[in-house]
């Protein structure tokens, strides 16, 4: 069998990171899109909902399945959300598993509840919110299923913390309104610990590159707030610190369904076995934000 990776999810955010992070270091690869339009050589139909045993290409002996109901109020209000996230991808990994196709599933912080500072990469799952009890649950089947089948040498879980972009809200309107002179109101009491999706994409293909199976964590280095935030990137775009006047959810009234204590994952497996460390935020803001080329 040649080397080759498929990216489960070629539409989704993460997906389109990890395929321009393959194509980058020259590896063959193929996508799968749900939207039937845009099949071609290297995006291949896969929709988790069909019955049919879904068949590796050819060509490929790794897959990232990063697809999935991302959605936090489908994942609540949904069934079919608990379907996917819980029966069919499950089914999806460990059929790629018994094809001998080593899987990387993608998983979330949010399993760990938000309490535990730096949850370690065996650290017990404690899921609050329906989104992180359907990716809990969804480990839970795969690991259950791949040890039945004696293919756990062929599996690893990566969880990752909040993916930043700059398109994320709220940073245009940060931009925009201190473009116009005017003050930001970011919140000091909502927590992430964010990265770059390119970090997260470069990391991903390192870790394929490695095929380590168990458990492995990418993450950003702090739990920084908002507030925090806005100040990195007030710096990195030249703007006034005086333009930033902290406040929070709480003050706002506003109902936030995910607001965790903790958000960043422990990396010490990961980092050992692999030699990737987690994603600074001035390194994250940076790269989000590149510096003006001077011609
Ligand atoms: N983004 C984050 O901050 C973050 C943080 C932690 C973990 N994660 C995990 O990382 C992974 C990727 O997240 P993301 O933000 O990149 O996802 P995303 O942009 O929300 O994309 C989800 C993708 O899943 C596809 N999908 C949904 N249902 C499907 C089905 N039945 N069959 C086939 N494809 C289906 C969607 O297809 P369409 O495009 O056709 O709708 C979409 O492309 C997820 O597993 C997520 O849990 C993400």
């Amino acid at each position: 069998m040649q080397e080759g990776y498929l990216v489960v999810g070629g539409d989704s955010l993460v997906g389109g990171g990890v395929i321009r992070a393959l194509k980058k270091r020259g590896h063959t690869c193929v996508a799968t899109t749900r939207r039937k339009e845009s099949v071609s050589d290297d995006r291949v139909y896969l929709d988790f909902r069909d019955e049919a045993v879904f068949e590796a290409p050819s060509n490929i002996n790794y897959a990232f399945i990063i697809a999935a109901t991302t959605n936090y109020e489908r994942c609540e209000t949904d069934p079919e959300a608990h379907v996917t996230n819980v029966e069919h991808i499950p089914r999806l990994v460990l059929s790629l598993l018994d094809q001998g196709v080593f899987v990387t599933f993608i998983s979330t912080n949010s399993v760990f509840g938000g309490d535990q500072a730096w949850p370690n990469e065996d650290a017990p799952h404690d899921p609050r919110i329906a989104y992180a009890q359907q990716k809990s649950l969804g480990e839970k089947n795969i690991l259950d299923g791949a040890k039945a089948a004696g293919t756990l040498e062929l599996l690893n879980i990566v969880r990752l913390t909040k993916i930043l972009t700059p398109d994320v809200s709220p940073l245009p309107g940060w931009i925009e309104t201190w473009g116009k002179g005017e003050v930001v109101e970011p919140f000091s009491d909502l927590l992430f610990a964010p990265m770059s999706v390119e970090f997260v994409s470069e990391s991903l293909v390192t870790i394929g590159e490695h095929r380590i199976s168990g458990m492995l964590h990418l993450s950003g280095a702090d739990n920084v707030s908002y507030t925090q935030l806005a100040e990195s990137m007030a710096r990195r775009l030249s703007f006034s610190s005086d333009l930033i006047k902290p406040t929070t959810a709480t003050a706002k009234g506003i109902e936030i369904a995910f607001k965790p204590r903790y958000s960043g994952l422990g990396m010490e497996r990961t980092t050992r076995l692999t030699g990737l460390h987690p994603q600074m935020l001035d390194d994250l803001v940076d790269g989000i934000f590149p510096a003006p080329k001077e011609n």
